[in-house]
C-alpha cells in the first residue's frame, strides 16, 4: 500500500509519501504516483508502556478487546499490559494462558509484563519485561527485590513501611502515601541494576532517578490533575495526585527531558466501585483513550513543542524497550495515526470505548485521530472502527538493555 499526506518526519511536518510492505515502512519518498491521500497530519502511532487491561480476572472493569479498542481510538498502536491480574502473570503457565486469550482480542500490537519474583530467571526466555511492585496497591502485595534480571523492569516505587492505610479524601490520600515514600523506594534500588521508574509523582523522585541512571515515566494524571480538584474517589490513584504546583513542576521536568516518557497507567474501575467510601474505593484512573488527543491539543496551544511531544509519546518509549516502532522511517513498523488539527473536540465519557464508562477529563479539549493504521492495516478509518483483531504480540528482547 502507498499513502501520502503531511507527515511528521525527523522533527518536521513535510509533504511525503510512504511505501508500506509486509506491515513495515519500506520507503519514505517525496512522491509516489497513485498513493492514497490521507487527510490531516500523519504521526507514528503512540507507544504506551503502562496499561491495565484487566484480563484475566477483572473483565468487568475492562478486557483486552475494549482496552485495545480504546487505545486505538486514542492514537495508541502498541501497548504493554501489566501483570496484576487474577491470576497474576507470574509464571510460564499464566503467561502462555494470557497470551493465548488476549491474542484473539488485540486491536493493536502489544506485549505483556511478568511480575518480578523468584521465577524471573526462568521467565526471561519468554519475554524480558518485568513489573516490580515494591509496595501494596490494587492487585499486588509488594515484594522484596531478590533477583534483578538484565531486562526492562518497570517499578512501582512505594514502600509498604511508609504507606498509611486510611484516607478519606484526596488530600489525606496524598499524605498517606507521601512523596518521600516514593523517593525512599527508588533510593533502595540504587546500585542494584537498571530500572525504569513508573509514574513518578515527585520532582525529588526524578532527582533520585538521575542518581541511579534510571529512566522514568510520568502519567497524564500527575501532569494534568491535582489533589485539590473535586474528583473524590474518582481521583484516587497510587501514587496519589499531588498538589497543583507539583504537577506544574513535573510538566517542566518532562519538557526539559529529565522525565523520559509519558505512559498512561490506564487503570479502570467501574463507577460502582469508585462510588464506594473513599477509604475502600479502588485506586486507578482510566487514561488510554484521552491522553494522546489531549497532548495533541496542548501541542497546538504551544504548551509542549511538536518534537518533544513526539519524543515522549512515540519515539522514546519504543526506544526504551528496543522495538522497531515509534518513528516514520524505513524499516519501522507501519503504525500510523492521522488527525486534523482543526478538529478540536471536548472529551465526553459517552464517546469513549472503555467498559468503565467514565473519565476524569470530561470537558478537556482534545484532537482525536480519524485514522489509525497498525502494521499497514486500518484499525480506524474516517473515525470508524474497521479493525479485525489483528494486533500482534511483540517480544521484548532482554539483551537490548
Ligand atoms: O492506582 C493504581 N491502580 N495504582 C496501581 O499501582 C495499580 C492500579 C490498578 O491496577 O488499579
Ligand atoms: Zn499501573
Amino acid at each position: 500500500m502507498e499513502i501520502e499526506g503531511r507527515i511528521y518526519h525527523r522533527g518536521e511536518i513535510i509533504d511525503a509519501a510512504l511505501e508500506i510492505d509486509g506491515g513495515r515502512i519500506k520507503r519514505v519518498k517525496k512522491y509516489i504516483t497513485g498513493a492514497k491521500r490521507i487527510r490531516g497530519v500523519i504521526f507514528p502511532g503512540a507507544i504506551d508502556l503502562h496499561a491495565h487491561f484487566r484480563e484475566p480476572g477483572y473483565e468487568h472493569k475492562e478486557d483486552f478487546y475494549t482496552g485495545t479498542m480504546s487505545a486505538a481510538f486514542g492514537g495508541i498502536t502498541f501497548v504493554m499490559d501489566m501483570p496484576n491480574t487474577n491470576p497474576p502473570v507470574s509464571d510460564a503457565e499464566s503467561f502462555n494462558e494470557k497470551l493465548r486469550t488476549v491474542s484473539r482480542k488485540a486491536n493493536v500490537d502489544f506485549s505483556l509484563y511478568f511480575l518480578l519474583n523468584e521465577n524471573a530467571q526462568i521467565l526471561r526466555e519468554h519475554n524480558a519485561a518485568f513489573k516490580l511492585y515494591m509496595g501494596e496497591t490494587t492487585g499486588a502485595k509488594g515484594s522484596e527485590v531478590t533477583y534483578v534480571p538484565h531486562s526492562f523492569i518497570s517499578v512501582h516505587a512505594e514502600l509498604n513501611e511508609c504507606i498509611k492505610k486510611e484516607s478519606t479524601n484526596l488530600r489525606e490520600h496524598d499524605l498517606a502515601r507521601p512523596e518521600s515514600c516514593e523517593v525512599r523506594a527508588v533510593k533502595t534500588l540504587l546500585g542494584m541494576g537498571k530500572f525504569h521508574i513508573a509514574h513518578v509523582s515527585s520532582v525529588d523522585t526524578v532527582d533520585m532517578c538521575k542518581v541511579g541512571r534510571f529512566t522514568c515515566e510520568v502519567t497524564p494524571h500527575h501532569l494534568l490533575l491535582h489533589r485539590d480538584m473535586p474528583l473524590g474517589s474518582f481521583g484516587k490513584v497510587n501514587p496519589p495526585l499531588r498538589a497543583r504546583w507539583i504537577a506544574e513542576r513535573l510538566w517542566e521536568e518532562l519538557l526539559i527531558g529529565r522525565i523520559d516518557i509519558v505512559a498512561s497507567d490506564h487503570a479502570p474501575h467501574t463507577v460502582e466501585e469508585k462510588e464506594e467510601e473513599f477509604s475502600s474505593a479502588p485506586a486507578g484512573i482510566p487514561e488510554v483513550e484521552t491522553y494522546v488527543p489531549i497532548f495533541m491539543r496542548l501541542m497546538r496551544m504551544e504548551k509542549i513543542p511538536l518534537r518533544r511531544m513526539v519524543e515522549v509519546l512515540m519515539e522514546k518509549p519504543a526506544e526504551l524497550i528496543g522495538i522497531g516502532k515509534g518513528k516514520i522511517e524505513k524499516g519501522y513498523d507501519a503504525d500510523l495515526i492521522a488527525m486534523n488539527f482543526k478538529d478540536v473536540r471536548r472529551v465526553r465519557s459517552r464517546d469513549l470505548h472503555y467498559k468503565c464508562g467514565w473519565t476524569p477529563y470530561e470537558g478537556f479539549e482534545a484532537i482525536y485521530p480519524h485514522t489509525v493504521i497498525v502494521g499497514g492495516e486500518y484499525v480506524i478509518e474516517d473515525g470508524e472502527f474497521v479493525g479485525e483483531r489483528m494486533g500482534k504480540f511483540v517480544k521484548i528482547e532482554g539483551n537490548k538493555f
